[in-house]
């Protein structure tokens, strides 16, 4: 194994590592097998969960035409919210309870995938909202037993939620963004079809490619496996494990497309080797972190989102002020880097090479400043914004929104550095502009 000294051996820690992988059907065409993929699963009667746009979609009349020829009943669900929230969730979850359905299609973004995962869980073990939330928000309850089959449809290449046991929501009441995690929330099989990414628009792809960039980056920069006490019962290893060499083989290559491809993608809605390439990038970077986890740019991109007042980008619904969670990351995300770097300097120097920077000048000291840099460089020749000042945050803001930071456990357990409140609270900071 080329990375085991990064995997070192330490007395009364974890020495294994879990894989459970979703099964995947990648390619050009591959919603038109829905209806045969259906049928394998045993299903007969399905809710198919979209939002308003994408139930407009060529790619929404593909899955329902190859259903119909394959004799599957369906029910269409396409009142998802775009950033979900706990109210939008139990909509979803009231509309499955009702159908008495035998299995589950999602057709859009993580949004979609999301709400299909909550509601195929509430549906099939009611409780109330808080108990399968993510602790200290909510309860943590395990979820009981297995859920329903539910296909997972991509339309959008970024959240790989299509492959995680993830699913992220708004909770109203405390303006904070949380979520429920489990292996039994993930997809029986992701149908990823990389056509449907030809009619994105640019931003749209833009905040997706970064969400996958910063997936890759984080669970490669992830605490090690073998950082964590040994777990007691095979049943308490978290399913955020860390990075392993498993998740690492997602990264590596999830972050040389993304280097490759996104500005691409971005720039030039033909590109169709970007767009696709993209879209791999995605389901790469997926598979790594539902199995590694991610860390601080995530963790601190729920309370930006969640807090966001007055910014509305192209390509997102008008009607309310919204920060695309890919946005919401990468803004954190050079900051994060700088600080996380002097913990495993050859990682963020390695995954600064496989984003494209020029590391012939560039040293182990030199690594977070390389590695931000290359980022920087990618945010500014995609038109992302300029850091947090940008989305009309304020030094005002940085305590609400560390306190919303501190909120992630799950994924603050992650990080490569001891995280405080105050520490949480500098990397706001340091995030206000970039250029
Ligand atoms: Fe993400």
């Amino acid at each position: 194994m080329a990375c085991c000294h990064h995997y070192e051996f330490i007395e009364g820690n974890e020495q294994i590592f879990a894989v459970d992988p979703t099964a995947i059907r990648f390619g050009p065409g591959a919603l038109k097998e829905i209806g045969h993929d259906a049928k394998e699963l045993g299903l007969a009667r399905v809710a198919v969960f979209s939002d308003k746009v994408v139930s407009r979609l060529e790619a929404m009349d593909t899955v329902k035409q190859a259903l119909a020829n394959s004799g599957v009943d369906f029910e269409v669900y396409d009142e998802v919210r775009i950033e979900p929230t706990d109210q939008s969730f139990n909509s979803g979850s009231r509309f499955a309870s009702e159908g008495r359905f035998d299995g589950y299609i999602s057709v859009g973004g993580g949004s979609v995938i999301d709400t299909a995962k909550a509601a195929n869980l509430y549906a099939s073990y009611p409780a109330d909202f808080l108990d399968y939330v993510n602790a200290p928000i909510g309860e943590g309850r395990p979820v009981p037993g297995p859920l329903k089959p539910h296909i997972a449809c991509p339309t959008t290449s970024g959240t790989g939620s299509e492959c995680t046991g993830i699913a992220v929501f708004d909770l109203v009441s405390k303006q904070v963004k949380t979520g429920i995690a489990s292996r039994r929330l993930r997809p029986s099989l992701a149908l990823v079809d990389p056509s449907v990414t030809a009619t994105l628009p640019a931003k749209v792809v833009a905040a997706s490619g970064f969400d996958v960039l910063s997936h890759a980056l984080e669970s490669y920069t992830a605490a090690p496996f073998t950082r964590r006490k040994a777990a007691e019962q095979p049943v308490s290893r978290p399913m955020s494990q860390g990075a392993n060499p498993w998740s690492d083989v997602g990264c590596v290559e999830a972050l040389k497309r993304t280097g490759e491809f996104l500005v691409r993608a971005v720039r030039d809605s033909t590109d169709q080797e970007a767009r696709h390439g993209m879209m791999y990038a995605a389901t790469l970077a997926g598979i790594a972190f539902g199995n590694s986890g991610v860390h601080l740019p995530h963790g601190m991109a729920y309370s930006v989102a969640g807090m966001i007042r007055d910014y509305h980008p192209e390509g997102y619904p008008g009607d309310r002020p919204i920060c695309p969670h890919g946005i919401s990351v990468i803004v954190d995300a050079p900051s994060v880097f700088r600080h996380t770097a002097p913990a495993d300097p050859t990682r963020h120097l390695e995954s600064a090479g496989f984003l494209g920077a020029d590391l012939s000048d560039a040293g182990e000291n030199d690594a977070g400043e390389v590695l931000a840099g290359r980022i920087i460089e990618m945010m500014r020749e995609t038109g992302m914004p300029n850091g947090l000042e940008d989305l009309g945050y304020g030094e005002a803001d940085v305590p609400g929104l560390a306190d919303g930071a501190w909120a992630q456990q799950r994924l603050l357990a992650n990080s490569p550095v001891e995280v405080s409140p105050a520490v949480l609270a500098g990397l706001y900071l340091d995030a206000r502009s970039y250029w």
